[in-house]
């Protein structure tokens, strides 16, 4: 015969909720000029993608503080995971370059050659924790508006909506 012994907590769990609200327009349009032409420059810069491996063509491009604007795109490497996505070669040049001007908002449009889509597409989890970095550093919201090829944009007010509960510096 087997003796077990069975722990009953009378102290309930804390059940914590985190949500997340987007905004999504239907069209490029539906934003304000400045906004546009944000996209715009994504959309340029995701022309000049080096993603022969992927197809999948991504630029951004984040407006400063002084009005200066830093697009990016995503770099691939016959070795893959040596590339760097869109979102941190535009991020860290910006960091690179401008340390201290505050990131105002980022556009990023994402699409494969093949496949072209008209929905929103959301930056990677490792581009959320690299972004985050300044937006922690700088201590107020970078907005980001994401899309696909054409179509819908989706608008997050800050990086924190589409990473909560992040590892930043505090913790350390
Ligand atoms: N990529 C980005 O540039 N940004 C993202 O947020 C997601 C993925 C790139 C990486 C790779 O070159 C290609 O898209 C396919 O994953």
């Amino acid at each position: 015969m087997h003796n077990a012994i069975v722990f009953v907590s009378i102290i309930p769990m804390k059940e914590v909720k985190i949500e997340t609200t987007f905004e999504v327009y239907d069209a490029i349009e539906e934003l304000a000029p400045s906004i546009q032409s944000l996209i715009k420059k994504a959309a340029e810069a995701r022309k000049k993608a080096y993603a022969p491996y992927s197809e999948f063509l991504v630029g951004a491009a984040l407006e400063l503080e002084n009005g200066e604007i830093i697009s990016g795109n995503n770099q691939e490497n016959a070795s893959y995971p040596s590339g760097i996505c869109a979102e941190r070669t535009a991020v860290y040049y910006a960091g690179a370059e401008f340390p201290n001007q505050k990131i105002l908002r980022m556009a990023i449009v994402a699409g494969s050659t093949l496949n072209p889509t008209t929905k929103p597409i959301p930056p990677c989890g490792a581009c959320r924790q690299a972004l985050s970095e300044y937006e922690v550093k700088q201590k107020s919201p970078m907005e980001l508006y994401f899309m696909g090829t054409s179509g819908q944009v989706a608008v997050s007010k800050s990086v924190e909506n589409i990473l909560p509960w992040i590892f930043d510096k505090t913790v350390l």
